[in-house]
């Protein structure tokens, strides 16, 4: 047995445990983890004294724009973010321009994207008005559906939930369901309401994007879900009732499962009033015992997932004059892992949450079999990381077109320093070292058939 690539000296998350191990890679794919006289010979050994190996980590929430919105974000610097920060796979969202919302949208998207991306992209599609187009759209290869009940971006009508329940009637057995869980009407009877009294400062965007608009919003959903038995993912829970809700679906047998932010586990609404606008994010940031309850959360295993919420604006959409007006959302794909690794070297993280979190469910709920996971036979997707390593975030040096976050100049102890996609060293200590189109293109279809 020969290999083209053998990583030796290492410290690797494999089975649940920590082991010093060598891995050989071979064609794109991890063909032997052991020790080392079991290794076979390679054309290149690598060896890893003092770093740890990771599976390449999934983020499930990820927009990367371009086309349309590509001054805000492209393919490429999108997914050069990913990689410096660890992530070898991404799920994109489809609010874009055009808006993912039919085979051929999604086709036009996946064609621009093959070209320019670093890392693996799958793809999420919005609902289409024409329900017979479905089948259409699962077939061109999308991961997941997404549903934006905050306002409307696909072509349902988001106040019918009727029309949302043969929607999901209609993907039910087929792929999961992402939900932005917050109610449209319940924030826009705030909002129209604020608008008239002149209001337009962050205090009034936080009474419209309320807590009762998640929970309503949850509860909504539950209702279909207990109907037509979709799998549905609920997008960055930032509440304790919304979680609350979650929690009693998933006991009650419920097919459902949830994501978290970084943004909402570490900041408050007070960083918000600190940093203003350049922190405004949907769901907004919440308070403190808001953050608690989600800890508590994740420790007790009912989040299944951390995701970034990646959501890249130019600087100037950050800033207006009235609230209503500023563009939604944070850049998270740089920063999301060194600060769950900051956490781990606190004790309050094990690095198998991070593996959980990041790969294996990720994997599990979207259906990417062969990611998320060492193990002999996966994609050799896999990050170098060096624990002990202290980071302090710059966005000014983002890879992102985005160069704003809340967390810069926090301090991270825990840093990525070499990330492999099938194989290929992609990211080296901060800078990419491989040519644009080394990721693939995750499909639904293809991805059992690999
Ligand atoms: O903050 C947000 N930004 N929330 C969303 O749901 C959309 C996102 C974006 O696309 O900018
Ligand atoms: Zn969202
Ligand atoms: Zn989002």
């Amino acid at each position: 047995m020969k290999a083209e690539l053998v990583l030796k000296d290492l410290k690797a998350h494999v089975k649940g445990t920590i082991a010093e191990c060598c891995l050989a890679i071979e064609n794109g794919k991890i063909t032997k983890i052991g020790k080392e006289p079991k290794m076979p010979k390679a054309d290149t050994e690598i060896s890893l004294k003092g770093f740890l190996v990771l599976p390449g980590l999934i983020d499930v929430h990820v927009h990367l724009r371009d086309e349309e919105k590509a001054y805000k974000e492209e393919f490429y610097t999108g997914t050069a973010a990913a990689a410096v920060g660890g992530f070898t796979t991404v799920l994109d969202m489809p609010n874009n321009s055009p808006v993912t919302m039919s085979a051929e949208t999604l086709k036009n998207r996946m064609e621009k994207a093959e070209e320019k991306i670093l890392v693996n992209v799958g793809f999420y599609c919005e609902f289409p008005k024409c329900l017979g187009e479905i089948d259409e759209i699962i077939d061109a290869g999308a991961v997941a559906f997404k549903l934006f009940l905050s306002e409307k971006v696909g072509g349902l009508n988001i106040e019918d939930d009727t029309a949302l329940a043969k929607a999901f009637q209609k993907v039910a057995s087929r792929t999961p369901i992402a939900v932005h869980a917050e109610d449209k009407s319940t924030i826009k009877r705030v909002e129209e309401r604020l608008k008239r009294e002149g209001k337009k400062d962050i205090g009034a965007f936080l009474k419209a994007h309320s807590e009762k608009a998640e929970f309503e919003a949850v509860k909504r959903v539950l209702k279909i879900v207990e109907k037509t038995r979709a799998r549905v993912h609920f997008c960055h829970i930032s509440t304790k009732k919304g979680l609350s809700l979650v929690v009693k679906a998933k006991k009650a047998g419920l097919p459902v499962t949830c994501e978290v932010t970084p943004h909402h586990l570490f900041l408050s609404d007070d960083d918000l009033r600190r940093l203003g606008t350049l922190a405004l994010t949907m769901p907004p940031l919440r308070s403190k015992s808001q953050n608690k309850a989600l800890w508590k959360g994740l420790n007790d295993g009912w989040i299944n997932v951390v995701g970034s919420d990646h959501a890249p604006h130019a600087l100037e959409e950050k800033n207006a004059d009235s609230i209503w007006d500023v563009k939604v959302g944070i850049p998270g794909l740089e920063t999301t892992l060194p600060l769950l690794l900051t956490e781990v070297n606190a004790g309050r993280l094990n690095i198998a949450d991070v593996v959980r979190l990041m790969g294996e469910n990720p994997s599990r709920i979207f259906g990417l079999e062969g990611f998320g996971s060492l193990k002999e036979g996966f994609r050799a997707d896999l990050i170098i990381v060096d624990l002990k390593r202290e980071l302090r975030i710059n966005a000014s040096r983002f890879h992102s077109k985005a160069k704003f976050s809340p967390f810069n100049g926090r301090v991270a102890k825990g840093v990525v320093v070499k990330t492999f996609v099938s194989g290929q060293l992609v990211m080296d200590e901060g800078e990419i070292v491989a040519k644009p189109g080394c990721g693939k293109i995750i499909k639904y279809e293809a991805k059992t058939r690999e």
